[in-house]
């Protein structure tokens, strides 16, 4: 492999010459002082990567930025930010940056970095000609693109997420997803693992609501021995299990006052202290964070410290319900379908007509999780050439639309608000049988189950309505 192009912009000489003699091995370096004096150099050779602090003298780094990016032929761009400045780096990243770096630098930290970077450059390129191969490439066909393979959905809040997966999964920045239950948070935190270069089986899990506050900070942060009652040996905890991997924190709403107390100093300062002990270790773990909560209410209500939300705050990722992605529902299906045949070693067998609709006009509280529940009972049940809407869980078609379509806090992404009926602009979402059946079955819930009552009320007789539940397997 031909050896990477770096370029180094630093007003300052002794860190340009630094930087220069302890990269120079592994990158052909060039070197420039201000925006004049880089672009020149970007235009007149082909650059690689570009390494330039956020001050310039009477320039700024941020210029340079727009200015490099604007480029046809552009660099991955890392910032360098003074310590513990996360908004500066945050808008670095805004601006295209892939990833920023705190001073004082620690030189075998820039060129792992530099050399992740690199990795990401040609996996980007791989993923766009793959993309450019095939545009449903996203879509589940057996292939994979590194991590995402698994993100079915072509809704364009589905896709901005995958993108901004693979926008921020290489960087270190710490990644908070939040989301109704089912809807992948768990899958995200995977796939930001699997793309983030780090190795593949340093993937810690960690739940946080399974553990009493005491539990949960040993298991954290490890003890020593004697450190409590109970804790007869040393233990070491998930953030060292997690050094040089990712630490997936599941459920982080639910952490007691004097862990996050705890977990506030880890991601500030990077390092932990066994319970029992006070010598700081030093760890390099990249965390994400889940919740199905709504952590800015939980902060409002002072359960949540609002430091620690910041922190954690780094990069965002709402996942939609799946009621406001209505377009993703029968890939999703489908996918769920051949992965249940696959299982079985058959070919899948196709949906009926009857249960797309209902597929399309219920409304999924338990979001993805359910719908993939759904397609299993539906392929266990089916009997036929097809699944049918009788092979669907009754409870599909005997609960009220309206009264489900709220669980907890909806997290949604404000652009998707159409909500159930967004099929209602396709009149596929308009079938009669899937209509009257929803209809007898909320006849039924609001009479109580008096037939009389609700043949009454559906303006049809009872044997009418009895020959009718019949039909439709009620
Ligand atoms: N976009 C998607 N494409 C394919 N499968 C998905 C997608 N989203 C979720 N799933 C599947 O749905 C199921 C639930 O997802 P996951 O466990 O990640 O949800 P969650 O948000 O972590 O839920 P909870 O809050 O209940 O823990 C999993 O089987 C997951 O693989
Ligand atoms: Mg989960």
């Amino acid at each position: 492999m031909n050896t990477a192009t770096l370029l180094i912009v630093d007003d300052e000489k002794s860190t340009r010459d630094g930087l220069r003699m302890a990269l120079e091995d592994s990158f052909e370096c060039y070197v420039a002082a201000d925006i004049k004096e880089a672009m020149s150099v970007l235009k007149s050779e082909p650059i690689d990567l570009m390494l330039t602090d956020l001050r310039l003298g009477g320039d700024s780094g941020m210029e340079l930025l727009d200015q490099a990016l604007a480029l046809p032929r552009s660099p991955v761009s890392i910032m360098m930010t003074a310590y513990g400045s996360v908004d500066t780096a945050v808008e670095a990243m805004r601006r295209g940056a892939w990833n920023f770096i705190t001073k004082p630098l620690n030189l075998n930290e820039v060129e792992l970095l530099l050399k992740r970077a690199i990795q990401s450059r040609s996996m980007e390129k791989n993923v766009l000609r793959l993309e450019q191969e095939n545009q449903t490439l996203r879509v589940l066909n057996g292939e994979s693109i590194h991590g995402l393979e698994k993100l079915v959905g072509k809704s364009s809040a589905i896709q901005k997420i995958g993108d901004l997966i693979s926008q921020v999964a290489p960087t270190r920045a710490t990644v908070l997803i939040e989301g109704e239950s089912g809807t992948g948070k768990e899958l995200i935190a995977h796939a930001l693992h699997q793309l983030s270069g780090r190795p593949k089986d340093k993937l810690i899990v960690v739940n946080c609501a399974a553990l009493s506050p005491q539990l949960l900070e040993s298991e954290l942060f490890g003890h020593e021995k004697g450190a409590f009652t109970g804790a007869s040996q040393r233990r070491i905890g998930r953030f060292e299990q997690a050094n040089g991997g990712t630490l997936f924190l599941d459920e982080i709403g639910e952490i007691d006052p004097s862990t996050q107390v705890k977990l506030l100093r880890a991601l500030g300062e990077r390092t932990i202290e066994r319970v029992g002990s006070n010598t700081p270790i030093k760890v390099d773990v990249r965390v994400i964070a889940a919740t199905n909560k709504n952590l800015q209410e939980l902060v409002k209500e002072g359960e949540f410290r609002e430091d620690l939300f910041f922190r954690l705050n780094v990069i965002r990722v709402l996942m939609p319900a799946l009621r406001d992605r209505a377009e993703d529902v029968i890939l999703l299906a489908q996918s769920f379908l051949k992965e249940f045949a696959d299982d079985n070693g058959k070919e899948p067998k196709p949906l009926s007509s009857q249960a797309l609709n209902l597929l399309r006009l219920y409304n999924w509280p338990g979001n993805v999780r359910e719908l993939r529940t759904v397609i299993e009972h539906g392929v266990i049940m089916s009997n036929s050439a097809h699944i049918d809407i009788s092979h669907l869980p009754y409870f599909m078609i005997s609960h009220d639309q309206q009264e489900t379509s709220n669980n907890a806090q909806p997290l949604q992404i404000s652009h998707s608000s159409s909500a159930t009926l967004s099929s209602e602009s396709k009149d596929e979402g308009f079938n009669l049988q899937v209509l009257e059946l929803h209809t007898i079955k909320r006849a039924l819930k609001y009479t109580k189950h008096n037939r009389t009552e609700a043949a009454q009320l559906l303006g049809i007789s009872r044997r009418t309505l009895q020959r009718k539940l019949k039909d439709l397997h009620l």
